[in-house]
Order: structure tokens, then C-alpha cells, then sequence
């Protein structure tokens, strides 16, 4: 059984790996014991299977073993070819789950279950993409946006839409590189034909091709995702919630709802509440239902609805240990396969939703879109029909929670702006206030924490510890995945936590009324913190690779995050990585990832395994672009 030292910073977590042990239930850490040491050239990126001549290993050290693949593919050949289809795959990733909010948007009617709530966003978007809106219906133009969008996927011609929304000096450097990405399909695919055996071995080109890809998702399929979900659901505002396992409850029905798109959580939400369900959740003897949400899922649910978050992507093995959980709705990424043996334990229901995700063992119930609501009322049912079958002697709820302020779109954080506008001197709704505390210094700077969790470092021990050395050097911390349920887990999210803050980061807290760590959703609302800094940049007029703002992702695990890194930084934002990405048997693409690219693009990789140095290297390259922005004037 497993080593639970170093799990986690949280004491709760060891408390349920052992009752894990103590239940003889095999959890991550078991098989992380079991696996050994990872695969040494796997891990350096030096391992090929693109073709059935190999697979072929070849040595990361120079001069020493085998130097070529079969068809004479070189380390650096290898490392870029895998590193870039980590970047299509994960752009494929956000994007499929865009596509999927762009067909709901389609659907949309006033009478059906998917409405349009924010008419103002969807109006704006219209203008944008230049569709005449005068006089036609709200639906109408919702389908024809959504068309459009879904366009965007596989149109023949011309570059994405949302590049344009970039600042004028961005857009050259990537006219400059022929980084502009055209349809977000076509980016994937031709990755994926140019990584095939025989094609591209260059690894710089490679590399370029893994950031006009990852711009694909960015700009393209997460912002899709992004404002589609604002449009249909609402765009989040300010709300109150809790954080942390702590947030299951014993006499009520738990359902957790876990993986990424928001379609179907919302319909969760609205059936949670329908009268006839309550009705029967308390003929079944509970009090009420009780959802909790999990990773990005509960990221979308809980800015929208304040929904509970029960805790980030490592703990959805330890929710089912509680014994309370009636059923674990799914949908897609991020979800363990291993939570077929695990619920299998428990009487929890383990509930696959998603043609796409389907998982040996789980119980499948497809999710309609055109009969959502339907669908999800069944789906709920199904959880409250389980309660009955609880096991009294295998609950545990840990205690842990903690009080969190969620919430904070783009428009939010404006809005809260506003609060410190003389709006006799200076409009209301810009970054104005935020443009002049990071130039006065008041801030010294912006840092993105996103991504998720990876046992190769403590739980939560890196998003913790970073955020906790930025905010007391006046850096403001937004966040977004895992790495905001951590801090809202640490009490990093409320306003309570401006005490940690430095003076300047404390004063802007107090007069704008905000947390000094802001949550900002989902791993696809990036796009809210890509277009913050562009807005910001475009204020100032400089190119987002002059502002001191920095993103990072201590934690990560996923090709959605290799993705994720590509377009921040070659969206000119230096990322910070706490885990090494599966390229350091290249010599040539390890330089091009930490040095080469800054000439490109204005930005670069840093990498560290140790989090507290990371931020260290944050806070001088933060002073360093401070000094050139004051040069900038
Ligand atoms: Fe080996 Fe080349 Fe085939 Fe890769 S593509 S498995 S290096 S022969
Ligand atoms: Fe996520």
C-alpha cells in the first residue's frame, strides 16, 4: 500500500488514504508505488512509436548509444515530433469541447432548455463578427454566431477570428512568423501529418508549428469555449461558495459533478432543483441534494451557480472514499478510469455522459442535448434512488472546508475596476485603474497560476506556495483549473487572504474590494487572462510580452496544459513550468523552449521542479520587464 508521506499539504487527504488502506481500496498512490521510477526515455521525450520499424529508443546523452531512430531520427527530431502532438492533442482537447458549446449555442431557443442569458455578450460578439443584428430575433443571431464559430473549426480561407482581438504589435510578430493559425481543425491536422513518419524533422519548425497550433486553442477554441458559455449560461459575477471534501453532506444527496463542459452540469443544476426530484430526494430520507463539483466542471458551476467545489483533479479518488458520494457524473477529461474499481467499493454510481469519454465498468447514460433537461433529471434520479444504499460504516467526511469569493470574468474584474474611477475624469468599464497601479508600481506585477495536479509534487504544495510568495510581493495572482480550487481550498480566494498581501496588493484589495488571488474559472477561461493582459496592453500601448506578467503552471499533468504553455507564450507571457515537460533529451529543443523562442516571440519557458525557486525567478523577470516598460514609457 501506499507511502503517504509528501501526498499532500492537506492533512485531509492523508486521513482518506488511509481509510483507503484501512478499506483495502487501491488508490494513486498505490499504483504510483507500483510503477516505479518513470521510464527514463519517456520522460526525456526520446522514445518513438511513430512507426512499426520502431519503436525506437534512441540515447539523450551525445555521443553515447544508439544517436538515430531506424529512419535515422535524431533526439531532437523525436523530442519535437512528440512534444508537438501533445500540443495538437491537447488543442483538440478545448477545442472539441468549444465545438461542442458552439452546436448547444445552435440549439438554443427561448422556449428550449438551453436560453441565451447574456443577450449583451452575444450582441457584442455579433458586432464583432460583423452580423447584422438589427431588427432580427436574439435567437437568430445566436444561430448565426454559432455558425460561424463552428466555421472556425474548418473554414478553407483566412486566419481565426479572435487573433484579431490581439495588440497591433503582437499580431506582426506572429504575421512575422507565419504563426497566424488558420482553422483550429486544419492546425491539428497538419501537425499531426507532418509529425507522421517521414515528414518534418526539423525541430524548430516543429516547434513553430506546435505555437501556431497552440494559438488555435487560445484563440481559438478556448475563447470559443469561453464566451459560448458566457453567452449560454451567464458571464460569471462575484459569488460566495465553500471549497474542499468538508463540503459533502451526510444527510443529503451528493452528486459530484466532475470533468469540463458546462453543458451538462448545467442541466444537473437546473434538474437538482426541480420540485419532483427534491420531493423525492426527501421521500428517499435525505434532507436535500447536495452537488459538489470537481475539477473544471465545478470551476464552470461554481462561478455561474456558486456550486460547492469538493476539490481539485487529485481528490476524485478520495471524494469516493468518503462514502457519501451517491453518484460522480462525468463528462469529459480529466476523469480516472480507476473510479470504476474505486466506486465499486462504495455504493457510489459512477456515470459516463459522453460518447466521447465512455469508461469500462461506468454506467452510461448518454446525455441529449436536445432532451438536456430530460436527460439530466434522469441522471439525478439515478443519484437519488443510490442514497438508500449507502454503507453507514464506510463514511467519513473530512471536516476541511474553506470559504471562497469565485467568480471573476473579465467583465467582473472591470466592474469591481470601476469602483476607484472618477468616472468625471475617466470612463467607467477599462483597465485604466489596473494600468496605473502596475505602472506607479503599487502592483509590480500579474501572475496566471493555472493547471492541475501531478504526484510528482506535493498536493497543492507548488499553486500554495507560489501564490503565497507573489501576493506578499505585490504580484496579483489570477487563477483558473486546479490551480484555483487550491487556492480556494487554502483560503487563498477570499477576501480574508489580502492580510497575506503585500502593502500595495493589500491597499488595491481593500479599495477594489477583491481577493488578492482571483478565480477566474476553467482551464478554458485562460482565454479570460489572455484577454485581460491583451486589453491591458492595448491600454498601456505596448505588446503583452512588455507588461510584468507572468504564467505559470506548477502542477501541471496534461497535453491540454503543453498546449496551454505554447499559446501563452507565444501570446508573449513567460510560463513558468514545476514539472518538466518530455523534452529534456533534446539538447537543441530544451534551447529553443528557454532561450530561442524570446527572440521570436518576446517570451520563453522557465522550468524548476522546485516551486519556492520559481517564483524567485518570477519576481526577477517580472523587475526585469518592470525596467524596460518604464524605458518604454
Ligand atoms: Fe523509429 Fe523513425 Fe519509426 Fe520513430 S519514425 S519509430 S524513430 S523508425
Ligand atoms: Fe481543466
Amino acid at each position: 500500500m501506499s507511502d503517504t508521506k509528501m501526498v499532500s499539504l492537506d492533512a485531509m487527504d492523508e486521513q482518506l488514504i488511509q481509510k483507503a488502506k484501512q478499506e483495502g481500496v487501491e488508490t494513486m498512490w498505490d499504483r504510483k508505488v507500483t510503477m516505479k521510477a518513470p521510464c527514463g526515455f519517456g520522460e526525456k521525450g526520446v522514445c518513438c512509436r511513430i512507426c512499426a520499424m520502431g519503436p525506437c529508443r534512441v540515447s539523450p546523452v551525445e555521443g553515447k548509444g544508439a544517436q538515430r531512430g531506424i529512419c535515422g531520427a535524431t533526439a531532437d527530431t523525436i523530442v519535437a515530433r512528440n512534444f508537438a502532438r501533445m500540443i495538437a492533442a491537447g488543442t483538440a482537447a478545448h477545442s472539441d469541447h468549444a465545438r461542442e458549446i458552439a452546436h448547444v449555442m445552435h440549439l438554443a431557443s427561448k422556449d428550449g432548455n438551453y436560453t441565451i442569458k447574456d443577450e449583451k455578450k452575444l450582441l457584442r460578439l455579433a458586432e464583432e463578427w460583423e452580423v447584422k443584428t438589427e431588427g432580427k430575433d436574439i435567437y437568430d443571431i445566436a444561430h448565426e454566431v454559432a455558425e460561424i464559430a463552428l466555421n472556425e473549426f474548418g473554414k478553407p480561407f483566412g486566419t481565426l477570428r479572435f487573433l484579431e482581438r490581439a495588440p497591433e504589435p503582437r499580431k506582426k510578430i506572429w504575421e512575422k512568423l507565419k504563426i497566424k493559425p488558420r482553422a483550429i481543425d486544419r492546425e491539428i491536422a497538419t501537425i499531426m501529418h507532418s509529425t507522421h513518419m517521414g515528414c518534418t524533422s526539423d525541430a524548430e519548425s516543429l516547434i513553430h508549428m506546435g505555437m501556431r497550433t497552440a494559438l488555435a486553442d487560445g484563440w481559438g477554441g478556448s475563447m470559443i469555449g469561453t464566451e459560448f458559455s458566457d453567452i449560454l449560461f451567464g458571464t460569471p459575477v462575484p459569488r460566495e461558495t465553500e471549497a474542499n471534501l468538508g463540503v459533502l453532506e451526510e444527510k443529503q444527496i451528493n452528486i459530484l459533478l466532475h470533468g469540463h463542459e458546462p453543458s451538462l452540469s448545467e442541466m444537473i443544476v437546473m434538474a437538482s432543483q426541480d420540485p419532483e426530484l427534491v420531493k423525492l430526494a426527501h421521500e428517499v430520507g435525505a434532507e436535500g441534494i447536495n452537488l459538489a463539483g470537481m475539477c473544471c466542471t465545478g470551476n464552470e458551476v461554481t462561478m455561474r451557480h456558486g456550486v460547492k467545489i469538493a476539490g481539485n483533479f487529485y481528490q476524485q479518488e478520495l471524494a469516493v472514499l468518503t462514502g457519501v458520494v451517491e453518484a460522480v457524473i462525468v463528462d469529459v477529461q480529466c476523469i480516472f478510469p480507476s473510479l470504476t474499481p474505486i466506486t465499486d467499493c462504495y455504493h457510489t454510481k459512477f456515470i459516463t455522459t459522453s460518447p466521447k469519454a465512455k469508461i469500462t465498468g461506468a454506467t452510461h447514460i448518454e446525455f441529449n442535448e436536445e432532451k438536456a433537461l430530460e436527460s439530466a433529471k434522469g441522471i439525478v434520479r439515478e443519484a437519488i434512488e443510490n442514497f438508500k444504499n449507502r454503507k453507514q460504516d464506510k463514511i467519513f467526511i473530512p471536516k476541511t472546508k474553506a470559504q471562497a469569493t469565485v467568480g471573476y470574468s473579465v467583465e467582473a474584474v472591470i466592474k469591481q475596476l470601476d469602483r476607484v474611477v472618477n468616472s468625471q475624469i475617466d470612463p467607467l468599464g477599462t483597465v485604466k485603474p489596473l494600468a496605473d497601479v502596475i505602472k506607479a508600481g503599487v502592483l509590480r506585477g500579474a501572475a496566471g497560476i493555472v493547471g492541475c495536479n501531478n504526484p510528482k509534487t506535493q498536493h497543492d504544495y507548488g499553486h500554495i506556495e507560489v501564490m503565497k510568495k507573489l501576493i506578499a510581493n505585490d504580484v496579483i495572482v489570477v487563477t483558473t483549473g486546479c490551480a484555483a480550487q487550491a487556492a480556494a481550498k487554502a483560503g487563498l480566494t477570499s477576501k480574508d487572504a489580502a492580510k497575506l498581501a503585500g502593502k500595495g496588493l493589500q491597499a488595491v484589495c481593500e479599495l477594489v474590494d477583491i481577493p488578492p488571488v482571483l478565480h477566474m474559472g476553467s482551464c478554458v477561461d485562460i482565454s479570460r487572462i489572455i484577454t485581460l493582459v491583451s486589453e491591458t496592453a492595448k491600454f498601456m500601448g505596448v505588446d503583452n510580452c512588455d507588461l510584468p506578467v507572468v504564467g505559470v503552471a506548477p502542477e501541471w499533468m496534461s497535453e491540454k496544459a503543453v498546449a496551454i504553455g505554447n499559446y501563452v507564450m507565444a501570446s508573449g507571457i513567460d510560463v513558468f513550468l514545476g514539472v518538466l515537460p518530455p523534452v529534456t533529451g533534446s539538447p537543441e529543443v530544451v534551447d529553443l523552449l528557454t532561450n530561442r523562442v524570446e527572440e521570436m516571440t518576446g517570451a520563453k519557458f522557465f522550468m524548476d521542479e522546485d516551486s519556492l525557486k520559481l517564483a524567485d525567478m518570477m519576481l526577477v523577470r517580472i523587475e526585469e520587464k518592470r525596467k524596460n516598460l518604464e524605458k518604454l514609457g
